[in-house]
């Protein structure tokens, strides 16, 4: 008998969260919605010492902040192992990408060496944007210690680290200013959203100023991040995924059928451009924010279950060769909103373990760097350009079962041990 697997990921969403979400697109947000100040008071008592402004996504906290940090032309120096819409927010703002190498150690995080070595050689440099990958804390206290006397801002991307620590301090709160993520993948979501977070009061007031200039609900954009959260439910329910979806995705992925693999990669087309799109330039609704707001009591627990998960890849794959497993931590300066591995035959290793029916996922991210779209701004970024051939990520989202983790394990060993 064939059994699926439980699929790559499933989204936080309830049915409670469609009918918020239907509520929020009926709403037209007064110009200081309850819901989300309330939202914002949440995350302040989350961040002691911080701001906390809410917003459409958090890719547009990292144009803003950029907006009002840098000068027009300046350089900001930031990870090429991200989304290329992170690449184009710096264009939106007026900045020139400049790409720093991850580091060498499969972390898939900006190495602080490779940044040093750029404040020490480049001239105009604005801000520093340093990206939590996955969940693991990058070395940023470093980073900021370098940038601290030549008065430049580092922004922290914790689009991926809701939660996470550095040392006993929240991810996000040790540079000028964080951001983090509230889109459907993610461990809040509020369908599509995001915040952004500083201790500096003047920063955050020029944020809401910029802010109060977008439109004031989000009709388009909520409603199609709903309608893909809808169909991504309905897809990977147990039965509809058990019955017909996991083989249509497995078939179309072993005979490389364009049509379905893209449906899966988020970052399929990375094109750039250099002017924020109008469909970015909304605000959060309370209906939303009151989302996301009900989530934040289980953060921690979710952590912990995810660090669980993490332990079980941990003990199953360490040492093994041919892959490389993350850092395990249990203190939270990881918080494995997937496992990342490193497999040099990267797409060997996911089609035979698709060939002993596991669901995972090759990495959507690419070596910015690299990319024709940002030819311009290339620099030779060998550690990125090796992440993006070979990350895969293992699932580890807290309805996710042992079994499921111990069945992994064995597919890949069987692949490396035994060629299956
Ligand atoms: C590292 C990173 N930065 C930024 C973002 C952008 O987040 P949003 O979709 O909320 O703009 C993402 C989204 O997945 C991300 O993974």
């Amino acid at each position: 008998v064939f059994y699926a697997p439980q699929p790559r990921s499933r989204l936080y969403t309830t049915a409670s969260a469609y009918l918020r979400g239907l509520s929020a697109l009926l709403q037209k947000a007064p110009q200081h919605d309850e819901g989300v100040r309330a939202f914002e008071a949440r995350l302040v008592k989350m961040f002691p010492g911080q701001e906390a402004i809410a917003m459409p996504m958090a890719r547009v906290g990292i144009y803003l902040l950029l907006k009002c940090l840098i000068q027009p032309g300046q350089k900001v120096i930031l990870s090429p192992y991200t989304i290329s819409d992170v690449v184009n927010m710096v264009l939106c703002a007026g900045g020139v990408p400049l790409f720093a190498d991850v580091e060498a150690n499969g972390s898939c995080n900006i190495d602080a060496n490779e940044v040093s070595e750029l404040l020490r050689t480049e001239q105009n440099i604005g801000a520093v944007l340093v990206t939590h990958m996955y969940g693991l804390a990058c070395d940023v206290e470093t980073i900021v210690s370098l940038c601290k006397p030549l008065n430049i801002p580092v922004i922290e991307d914790a689009a991926q680290a809701f939660g996470a620590r550095v040392g006993n301090r929240l991810a996000g709160t040790i540079g000028t200013a964080g951001v983090f993520s509230f889109g459907l993948l993610k461990n809040v979501t509020a369908f599509v959203g995001g915040a952004v977070i500083t201790a500096d009061r003047q920063l955050e007031r020029r944020m809401r100023q910029e802010l109060v200039q977008f439109d004031q609900s989000a009709p388009r954009m909520l409603a199609k991040k709903m309608l893909s959260g809808l169909m991504f439910d309905v897809a990977t329910f147990p039965v509809v995924f058990h019955a017909s979806v996991y083989w249509l995705f497995r078939w179309a992925y072993l005979h490389d059928i364009k049509f379905f693999n893209n449906k899966l990669d988020t970052d399929s087309n990375p094109v750039s451009y250099r002017v924020l799109p109008k469909a970015y330039q909304h605000r959060m609704t309370g209906a939303q924010a009151k989302l996301a707001q009900s989530q934040l009591g289980l953060v921690e627990k979710h952590i912990d279950d995810r660090v669980e998960r993490a332990r079980l890849y941990d003990e199953g794959l360490r040492g093994l060769s041919g892959i490389q497993a993350p850092p395990f931590r249990d203190d939270h300066s990881h918080i494995y909103l997937y496992y990342p591995v490193l497999a040099k035959q990267r797409d060997a290793v996911s089609q035979s373990m698709t060939r002993q029916l596991r669901d995972v996922q090759i990495s959507h991210h690419r070596n910015c760097a690299s990319l024709p779209c940002f030819s311009e701004y290339h620099r030779d970024c060998p550690n990125a350009e090796r992440a993006a051939n070979e990350v895969i990520y293992l699932p580890t989202y807290p309805t996710y079962r042992e079994d499921q983790v111990k069945a992994n394990v064995r597919a890949i060993r069987r692949f490396l041990q035994e060629g299956v």
